[in-house]
């Protein structure tokens, strides 16, 4: 069984292609342009395998993606190249709808033209927008998206449903909640706070600390878009969370207590414009059709991620190195 993985170089990404390696007899194709996310330092472990083949593409490129197609011939896609960060979406929306729009779109032509047996399209919650202090986001939640990029996801989605009534592909998504986990790039909230309290640096709190996400481990969400691969029912969405709601300023405050800092280190910052106030996700869709749950109890898991940045201070340097230094100077600057 071949399986295309896009955006395999990314956090999640390489989570997931490790899993798929380690617990499979399959063969993954790696399709990832390597944008400042992109790493292949990720994949080290799999790397020299016989079921991973790696390919440097841009799946906004209609050629490039058909011509991988056409040597691979893969019988699964799971989408997970994007771009990501809400914040460099609000800076310079365009590449957003290159990718995750565009080339979202790509794939689904390739993939019709190549007939391949299952589309995993992975998405966010985000594209429901905010909720207020009650309430979950269900599958049938309307699509409210705040920000370029959760709008670009949303679209993606769209596009994607597109495909499976207009041309009966057989298209699954899923919309998960905020992971954390090793690998993720330091702009997102959680290694970002581990990094700066490491290295005593104030900590950039947005508005009052107060918005609330629902944090899941990245290999439990992995174990969700693989149980959804295999066995989601065709043109279905299925939520995927932890159960696990924290405000910023409670898992800062966590974070500064691992590490045995001070909170003088915070500081609250201007807030992210259209910020989204919290967010929840009812999993009980997954739960009951697949048999999926979280496993990752969140602050063993926290405590872990925050070890795992303690020892690879050398892949963080190699993160934080260049033009990332420019989108934190030009993102936090007049904040
Ligand atoms: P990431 O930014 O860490 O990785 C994205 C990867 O996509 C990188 O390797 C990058 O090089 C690649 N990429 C970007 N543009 C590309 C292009 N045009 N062509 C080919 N490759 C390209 O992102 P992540 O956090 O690992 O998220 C992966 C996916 O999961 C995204 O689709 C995201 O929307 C979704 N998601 C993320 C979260 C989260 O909390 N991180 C939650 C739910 C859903
Ligand atoms: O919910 C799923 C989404 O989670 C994914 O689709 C996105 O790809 C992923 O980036 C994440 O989006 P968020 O915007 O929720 O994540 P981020 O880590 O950027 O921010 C988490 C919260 O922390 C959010 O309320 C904003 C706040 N924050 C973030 C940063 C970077 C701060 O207060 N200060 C910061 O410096």
């Amino acid at each position: 069984m071949k399986v295309l993985v896009t955006g395999g170089a990314g956090f999640i990404g390489s989570n997931f292609i490790k899993m798929l390696i380690d617990g499979n007899e399959l063969h993954v194709v790696n399709l990832d342009t390597l944008t400042y996310a992109g790493n292949l330092e990720n994949l080290s472990s799999v790397e020299a395998s016989k079921a991973y083949t790696f390919y440097k593409a841009d799946i906004s490129d209609h050629e490039e993606v058909c011509r991988i197609f056409e040597i691979e011939r893969p019988e699964f896609v799971v989408n997970l190249a994007a771009e990501s960060h809400v914040d460099r979406s609000i800076l310079e929306p365009g590449i957003f709808v290159d990718t995750n729009i565009r080339g979202t779109m790509n794939l689904l032509e390739a993939s019709k033209k190549y007939g391949i047996k299952r589309f995993l399209q992975v998405s966010t919650d985000e594209v429901y927008g905010s909720l207020g202090k009650t309430g979950y986001f269900t599958e049938d939640t309307p699509l409210a998206p705040n920000s370029p990029y959760s709008a670009a996801k949303a679209g993606a989605d769209l596009i994607c449903r597109s495909y499976q009534k207009t041309f009966g592909m057989d298209i699954v998504i899923t919309r998960c909640s905020n992971n954390y986990g090793p690998y993720q790039f330091p702009e997102k909230l959680i290694p970002l706070m581990i990094f700066n309290a490491v290295n005593d640096k104030e900590l950039p709190v947005y508005g009052d600390g107060m918005n609330i996400r629902d944090w899941i481990h990245v290999d439990d969400h992995c174990r969700g878009l693989i149980s959804v691969l295999k066995n989601g029912r065709t043109g279905e969405i299925y939520n995927i969370g932890g159960k696990n709601e924290r405000t910023n300023i409670d898992i800062v405050k966590t974070i500064l207590e691992i590490l045995e800092k001070d909170v003088s280190l915070i500081r609250y910052v201007k807030d992210r414009p259209g910020h989204d106030k919290r967010y929840a996700v009812n999993t009980d869709k997954i739960n009951k059709e697949l048999g999926w749950k979280p496993f990752v109890e969140f602050s063993q898991g926290l405590k872990d991620t925050v070890q795992w940045y303690l020892d690879n201070s050398e892949w963080v340097q190699h993160c934080i190195s260049g033009d990332y230094r420019n989108y934190y100077r030009k993102n936090y600057e007049n904040k």
